[in-house]
């Protein structure tokens, strides 16, 4: 089976306002060596694939940490991996600490893709993301990141800020395209419970966005990118040059994928585990020599098909429930058939033979279109569960 490999850096120079991922302010330099032994232990333990089909360093900030410690992780990455032998080896980059030297750094050690967080290139909408960095920093560390040789660097926008407007948004994605990425991923942004964004949106100090704008943006940012060449291939997600990011397709295709730092996951054949997320109590497993792990889950095969057409569905191509339920050995087309009718007469869905795709108005409605066969809605009255 083809396996992925993912590695967590939890670590960040700030905490952005609206960022759920599980990532820490941490200076201290030990704190970020014994991050990088323990990773060392866990990939001894992992059973992570030799020739991952593709591996991704992200965050957290990967760059926040020192020269010394950035080179050190790929060393120990390449103790356990065949980096030269993966197609796709993806960095995330912040603009605020990738220097040029770190940019060789991930060059030299086989990182052939680099992500970078961009979000916005105004200054006011950086600030009120807490971003560490400005427009200038991060034109010039798209620049570094050409002179060390990235031929495939990918940008990530936030659009739809409270009080954002369309021509807003506008002038960000075009300062963003007059870089000459090789992919964009474009997100719409959201309030997730937890963070401080959500809290101040519960106090009342900050609203989100009226949908009618979040929509002109999505609708206008899919015209601008199709125009300028880019496959929208994901609904967030847009391919140049550079091609589709493979490591996140294959998520979307439910691959197996093998995750190791402070709360990663890993998915094998229906079974997903949970690394435990504080960096201090994951380490210390790790160390141990036990398996880090917080949770393990065995997904029933119904979970399983749920989730192939929540994740599939947000891909151009649409998900073919037949290939589904051949691959997980389940009627899934018979069984959703009620579900994917009601999708269809609403308008939200087309349907190719077995083929489930979005159409147009449908894009708008992804997340409830995906939750519905997440959470196992049939579409026939009375069977709304997975547990068979
Ligand atoms: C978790 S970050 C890690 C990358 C890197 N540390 C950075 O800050 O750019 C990955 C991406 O998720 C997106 N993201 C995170 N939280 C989001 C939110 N609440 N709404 C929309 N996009 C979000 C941002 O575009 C970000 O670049
Ligand atoms: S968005 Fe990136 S830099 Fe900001 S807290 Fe999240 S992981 Fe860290």
């Amino acid at each position: 089976m083809r396996t992925s490999l993912y590695v967590h850096v939890p670590f960040c120079v700030v905490k952005c306002g609206y960022c759920d991922f599980n990532s820490y302010v941490v200076e201290d330099r030990a704190v970020h060596l014994r991050f990088l032994a323990a990773l060392d232990a866990e990939l001894a333990r992992a059973r992570a694939p030799r020739q991952p089909t593709s591996v991704f360093l992200g965050g957290g900030t990967p760059t926040y940490l020192d020269p010394e410690a950035f080179a050190q992780m790929f060393a120990i990455l390449a103790r356990h991996v065949d980096l030269a032998a993966c197609p796709e080896v993806t960095v995330e980059i912040n603009p605020e600490s990738l220097t040029p030297a770190k940019a060789a750094i991930a060059r030299a050690a086989g990182v052939n893709r680099a992500s970078m967080g961009v979000q916005s290139f105004a200054a006011a909408r950086l600030r009120f993301l807490d971003r560490a960095h400005d427009a200038e920093r991060a034109r010039a560390a798209f620049g570094e990141l050409r002179a060390a040789g990235f031929t495939n660097v990918s940008i990530d926008m936030i659009f739809g800020l409270p009080g954002q407007t369309l021509a807003d948004w506008q002038a960000d994605l075009e300062a963003a395209l007059a870089l000459g990425p090789d992919h964009l991923s474009c997100y719409n942004l959201t309030f997730e419970p937890g963070t401080k964004l959500h809290h101040q949106w519960q106090l009342g100090h900050v609203a989100p966005n009226d949908e009618e704008t979040d929509r002109a943006m999505f609708l206008w940012t899919r015209e601008r990118l199709a125009a300028a060449g880019f496959l929208a291939y994901e609904i967030s997600n847009f391919a140049g040059r550079g091609g589709m990011c493979a490591h996140n397709d294959h998520y979307w295709l439910q691959g197996d994928y093998v995750g190791v730092g402070p709360g990663a996951s890993s998915h094998r054949a229906g079974v997903r585990t949970t690394n435990l997320k504080p960096v201090d109590a994951w380490a210390d497993a790790a160390l141990a020599g036990l398996a880090p792990a917080a949770s393990a889950e065995t997904l029933t095969p119904w979970q399983r098909a749920g989730e192939a057409v929540w994740l599939g569905v947000r891909r151009r191509e649409g998900v073919d429930l037949a290939e589904v339920g051949a691959r997980l050995g389940l009627p899934v087309a018979a069984r959703f058939a009620g579900l994917v009718q009601r999708q269809v007469a609403c308008g939200h869905l087309r349907r190719d033979g077995t083929r489930i795709q979005l159409t147009d108005s449908g894009l708008l409605f992804a997340d409830a279109v995906g939750a519905a066969f997440l959470s196992g809605d049939t579409g026939a009255p009375g069977r709304r569960s997975h547990a068979e």
